[in-house]
């Protein structure tokens, strides 16, 4: 079973970086546009349709928060699917970002401070928890699973999205995104090989916290891995922005689940 990281583990990643003055979010070229521009086209519309279309629900005010929200890329979309919508982080710089961005949109989510291993609200108060890009960056993962089953209504619905743990993802995630200075798009210290999650052990934290349904799919690039590495050094040497990398590389719902996945499970009620 997965155990919480080790501090010396822990002490490799840099989660400080949420906490930088400035929006990072928003401004688009730098790493956090991927996240808007390739990630949610695949996460977002996959989430909505599992909803709507599989569990046969209506999104339409029903309780959902945002576990590590950052400066809102994601929640904004929840919101705007007409869920009620509370997004917690711990970066509170990142929060400020938030709150004014979806000002400007006139979106009204409830922003507010707090980790995924303390959620700060009582059993049973949500109908959806979402948890996308956060589950690698954590220091207890069991007890975000732990605390995402308690504030989860039975019946209620938990969607995540986050990074394999193999030879694969290391050499693509770690390697080639993160590492290598003529590929590099990622802070070198923004995922730690070790606290990559495997899909069984995510699995099995699920099962542990009473999870029954549970389903995962694969989040594959659109591109072959010439022309991702193609992108990826004319990005290195300033020849394109983030901007036009995430115009030409998408992530797209595909049945590999190596790299990137992304899923579901339903509480039982
Ligand atoms: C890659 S960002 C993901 C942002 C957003 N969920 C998205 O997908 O667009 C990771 C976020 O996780 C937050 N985070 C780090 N440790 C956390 C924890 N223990 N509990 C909740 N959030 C955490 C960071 O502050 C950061 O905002």
């Amino acid at each position: 079973m997965k155990q919480a990281i080790s501090p010396q583990i822990y002490s490799r990643i840099d989660n400080d970086m949420y906490q930088y003055d400035g929006d990072q979010w928003w401004t688009g070229n730098n790493v956090y546009h991927l996240l808007k521009g390739s990630v949610n086209p695949c996460r977002f519309p996959y989430f909505l349709k599992t909803y709507t279309d599989v569990l046969k629900r209506n999104p339409h005010n029903k309780q959902a928060i945002e576990v590590g929200c950052g400066g809102g890329i994601l929640a904004e979309e929840i919101a705007s699917a007409g869920f009620a919508l509370t997004g917690i982080d711990p970066a509170e710089k990142s929060l400020d970002t938030a709150r004014a961005h979806a000002r400007i949109y006139n979106l009204n989510i409830d922003y507010r401070l707090g980790t995924g291993e303390e959620i700060p609200f009582p059993d049973h108060h949500f109908d959806v928890v979402f948890c996308c890009d956060v589950l690698e960056h954590v220091r207890d993962l069991p007890k975000c699973i732990a605390e995402f089953s308690r504030v989860l209504k039975p019946g209620g619905v938990f969607f995540f999205d986050t990074f394999n743990r193999n030879l694969l993802s290391k050499l693509i995630v770690i390697k080639l995104w993160q590492e290598w200075k003529s590929t590099a798009m990622m802070p070198p210290k923004l995922h730690v090989y070790e606290m990559l999650v495997k899909p069984s052990e995510l699995r099995e934290l699920m099962q542990t916290n009473d999870f029954g349904k549970i389903e995962f799919k694969g989040m594959s690039p659109n591109i072959n891995p010439l022309k991702m590495v193609h992108l990826l050094r004319k990005r290195a040497k300033g020849k394109i922005t983030y901007e036009d990398l995430s115009d030409q590389m998408k992530l797209k719902e595909s049945n590999d689940t190596k790299v990137g996945y992304m899923g579901y499970g339903v509480k039982k009620g």
